[in-house]
């Protein structure tokens, strides 16, 4: 090859921002041509490399988007210590029809069982499938919706919040709804529904909603749009936090009284 095509090569490559083909070029070039690797081949490994580079990329970017608080993914849930939980509804969540039919999950059950663990790990697998996905709080979300409401820009918010495909509401229970941040998560689950899937994790049965909303009207308005279509995974066990304290020989906390 001639080192004016050479360059060009190099140029275009570039200028297409075909950076991963780049960057492997000279060093996949020089193993080809020792192992007299057929031309075929050389194109169909380095497009290879280059599409595996751009799907890490947008992976990693909406990774970074989704504001997942850590990296649990589903491999790494020991379904032997919760045996409540039916592995073959996880097996189906995994499928990631619940997204194309705009379901929602819910995992509830008491603390420490894996619930937002879970609620991550299926979070992971729909952004690997190229889904977008949003991860918050309720504390958060409840802090954030009052400001936007305060400021009139509370629409804003919510249809910040209607793009991602998959929006994972975290520790549903923990903390109370007044009536406005009721009213706020109100609209929220009323434009997702039938639109796009939530994930919601709670330590409170749903029969102990109303309590989190102080409102059993607006509980009620809440659940009937988020149960209308949802996969409930009900968790009950010990907690996994325990174990490892157990594990590593440490006692659980005194108890009062
Ligand atoms: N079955 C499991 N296999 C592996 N790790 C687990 C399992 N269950 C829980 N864990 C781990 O234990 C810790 C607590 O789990 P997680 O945070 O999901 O609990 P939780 O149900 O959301 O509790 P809380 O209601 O207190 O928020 C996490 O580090 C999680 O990865
Ligand atoms: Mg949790």
């Amino acid at each position: 090859m001639s080192s004016l095509s050479y360059e060009r090569l190099h140029q275009n490559l570039r200028d297409l921002k075909l950076n991963g083909v780049e960057e492997i070029l000279d060093s996949y070039l020089e193993i080809a041509a020792k192992n007299e690797i057929p031309v075929l081949e050389i194109l169909d490994h380095l497009i290879d490399q280059e599409k595996k580079r751009r799907e890490s990329h947008l992976f990693e970017t909406r990774m970074k988007w989704s504001r997942l608080p850590v990296r649990k993914e589903l491999d790494d849930f020991d379904f032997d210590f919760q045996p409540s939980i039916d592995q073959t509804v996880i097996r189906d969540l995994t499928t990631l029809r619940f997204l194309h039919n705009a379901e929602n999950v819910v995992f509830l059950g008491p603390p420490g069982v894996g619930k937002t663990h879970l609620a991550i790990g299926l979070g992971i697998t729909a952004i690997k499938a190229g889904f977008s996905a949003y991860f918050i709080s309720a504390s958060n979300l409840i802090e954030r919706m009052m400001k936007a409401y305060r400021h009139e820009n509370l629409d804003q918010y919510l249809k910040m919040l209607a793009r991602y495909r998959v929006l994972l509401i975290d520790e549903i229970g923990y903390h109370p709804f007044d009536a406005e941040a009721g009213y706020c998560f109100f609209q929220l689950i009323s434009r997702r529904y039938e639109r796009s899937s939530t994930i919601l994790t709670s330590n409170k049965s749903y029969g102990e909603w109303g309590e989190i909303f102080h409102d059993q009207v607006i509980a009620t308005a809440i659940l009937d749009r988020l149960l209308h279509h949802c996969i409930t995974v009900n968790i009950r066990g010990d907690s996994y936090r325990l174990k490892e304290r157990k594990r590593m020989g440490l006692t659980p906390p005194l108890q009062k009284g």
